[in-house]
């Protein structure tokens, strides 16, 4: 693990970009965003992506696109919610830095995400369903690869921010 290197993880809506860009502020380390670095690297948005390529084709980009961030130092990731499907995304994020899974309840992610168009395994009639199926599937696998668990609610963004520099300083200065 390398200190000073913070990886988000958890479903879509659980705050990992809000949450990361007040953390890299508060910590002074540069913030990225896997979905944004995705989308720069091939110019369109990620529905687009997914629309002619697939899932697939979005998963492997994704994969490229984690490789390299993990090989830096002094940053904070928000990864997209799907990263931790793949094996060596998780083996690559678990040696990389610290993983923090923000946990939530289905029922507050679909409120987060409601007006959301940018998400397309939530274009469906039930995205409150499918974030269940989600959450159900994935769980386990946020937890296999988290250092740390925090579970949200109804906390301000600041407040979690808060708590989570804490919890790394505590960490970082154990390990030291
Ligand atoms: C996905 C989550 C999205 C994005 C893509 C797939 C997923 O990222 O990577 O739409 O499989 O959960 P966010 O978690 O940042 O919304």
């Amino acid at each position: 693990m390398k200190p000073g290197n913070v990886f988000l993880v958890g479903l879509m809506g659980a705050g990992k970009t809000t949450v990361g860009r007040l953390l890299a502020r508060r910590l002074k380390l540069r913030f990225f965003d896997s979905d944004r670095e995705v989308e720069q690297r091939c110019g369109v948005a990620i529905p687009v992506i997914f629309e002619i390529e697939g899932e697939a084709g979005f998963r492997a980009r994704e994969e490229q696109v984690l490789a390299e961030l993990t090989l830096l130092s002094g940053i904070v990731v928000a990864t997209g919610g799907g990263a931790v499907l793949a094996a060596e995304n998780r083996k690559r994020l678990a040696a990389g830095g610290t993983v923090v899974y923000l946990n939530a309840r289905p029922e507050d992610l679909c409120e987060r995400v409601r007006n959301d168009r940018g998400r397309p395994l939530l274009a469906t009639d039930d995205p409150l369903r499918r974030l269940r199926e989600l959450h159900e599937q994935r769980d386990a696998l946020y937890r296999s690869v988290a250092d740390l668990v925090i579970d949200t609610g109804a906390q301000s963004v600041q407040f979690l921010a808060r708590e989570l520099v804490e919890k790394l300083e505590e960490r970082w200065k154990a390990s030291a």
